[in-house]
């Protein structure tokens, strides 16, 4: 058997489907169910939704929201910048171009499907495709601007159903001493943190590098350097070159991390029914969590209604029930309802006097987070997270 599956979460709204009405007719739903591909040890989603369902102009997501990202973005601009030169580099993914706008002294060009971030780097002045990357595309665009030095793709890459077709177009697009860095959540310290909710409609994939050098063990492309990244919970920054490229050489680090992958037992099956086993107690904790302060008659509120915290409020069934309201900095979620769990969202303008316990939507910000609210902590304010078990901190 190649696809084993080894946990159900049950119902699942479309994450970005932020609903205007607390009562929508018809939420689209989908199975969110887990699977482990035996031969590549790739972790994916049993089903894949359809894209244009999850990526079109009504997009949420903005990379710029966060002041972490920002910059970390212009951190790694620079640094690439100094360090391979590059004359060119193309984007998968672009977003509201956080990262793309460090490049505007060379040929930088955009890839992006959602029409609406589009827009805001073709307003810019970046030259922006508003399209999934396909090979059709890519073809597309090296007929109209060449060759790139540099690839890049943040959180992209595992939003992409068919990888074999991505990573063809990826290395039909790079010049012969081109690199490409894909940068997406490891599934490592998804294990490791017990944070399941890096699993949602988007994230068809989370990715450790034994899968990503599976992959591509037949393509032209291979790993040479790996990054680790606190950023999204815990991510790999993975560097690619054409193998035909012999000037770049395979680091240590990267081998180092493989084998810490292979000792920790990413790619035993039995590794994710423990996982799954773990994901099932975190539940229980956490409902038990919420209960004790709601039964207290205290009010709970929700801090960053993430895509990721959909997948715990629907797994867990909380509801409004539990809490109250959700504080956001996205323009585009304010007056919104959380999808599936249906939880309004509102304004990020402080947290207010009246508020003990908010639950981390956003715990992969909480240092950011915490630096921020030291006054609410300070008056005693507790937050609730579940990553990497339940608990009140
Ligand atoms: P993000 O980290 O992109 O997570 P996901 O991919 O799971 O959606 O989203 C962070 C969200 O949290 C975004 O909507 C902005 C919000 N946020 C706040 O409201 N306050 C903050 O201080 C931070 C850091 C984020």
């Amino acid at each position: 058997m190649e696809k084993i599956e080894f946990l159900n979460l049950g119902k699942h709204p479309i994450t970005n489907s932020y609903l205007n009405s607390k009562y929508p007719k018809n939420e689209f739903l989908y199975n969110l169910r887990l699977i482990y591909h035996s031969k590549t040890k790739l972790i994916s989603l049993a089903k894949f939704v359809s894209p244009k369902k999850m990526f079109n102009n009504k997009y949420a997501h903005r990379a710029s929201a966060s002041k972490t990202m920002r910059l970390a973005y212009e951190k790694l601009a620079k640094s690439l910048i100094r360090k391979y030169k590059p004359k060119s580099i193309l984007e998968i993914g672009s977003n509201d171009g956080c990262f793309i706008k460090h490049f505007q002294k060379i040929r930088n060009i955009g890839v992006e499907p959602c029409k609406n971030l589009a827009d805001i780097t073709t307003k810019m002045k970046i030259k922006t495709y508003p399209s999934f990357w396909t090979k059709k595309l890519s073809k597309k665009i090296i007929n109209e601007n060449g060759l790139f030095d540099i690839i890049y793709s943040a959180n992209t890459i595992s939003h992409i159903h068919n990888l074999k077709e991505t990573f063809e177009a990826i290395e039909m697009s790079l010049n012969r001493n081109g690199i490409f860095i894909l940068e997406d959540p490891s599934l490592l310290e998804t294990l490791k943190k017990n944070s399941y909710d890096q699993f949602y409609d988007e994230h068809a994939y989370v990715f450790s590098l034994t899968a990503l050098k599976n992959l591509t063990n037949k393509s032209g492309l291979e790993i040479f350097k790996v990054e680790k990244l606190n950023t999204h919970g815990g991510s790999n920054r993975v560097f690619f070159k054409k193998r035909i490229n012999n000037d770049l050489k395979v680091s240590n680090k990267y081998l180092k991390y493989l084998s810490m992958e292979k000792r920790f037992g990413i790619e035993k099956l039995n590794t994710y029914k423990k996982f799954a086993k773990n994901v099932q107690n975190s539940k229980k904790a956490l409902i038990k969590i919420f209960k004790k302060i709601k039964n207290k008659g205290n009010i709970i509120i929700g801090y960053g209604a993430t895509y990721k915290s959909s997948t715990v409020l629907n797994y867990c069934g909380l509801k409004n029930n539990f809490i109250d309201y959700f504080l956001d900095t996205t323009p585009t979620k304010f007056g919104k309802f959380t999808p599936g769990s249906r939880i309004p969202i509102c304004k990020y303008k402080g947290i207010p006097r009246n508020v003990k316990y908010a639950y981390l939507g956003a715990w992969n910000f909480k240092d950011e987070i915490f630096k921020k609210e030291k006054k609410y902590i300070r008056n005693g304010g507790k937050f609730i997270t579940h990553v990497p078990y339940p608990k009140i901190i």
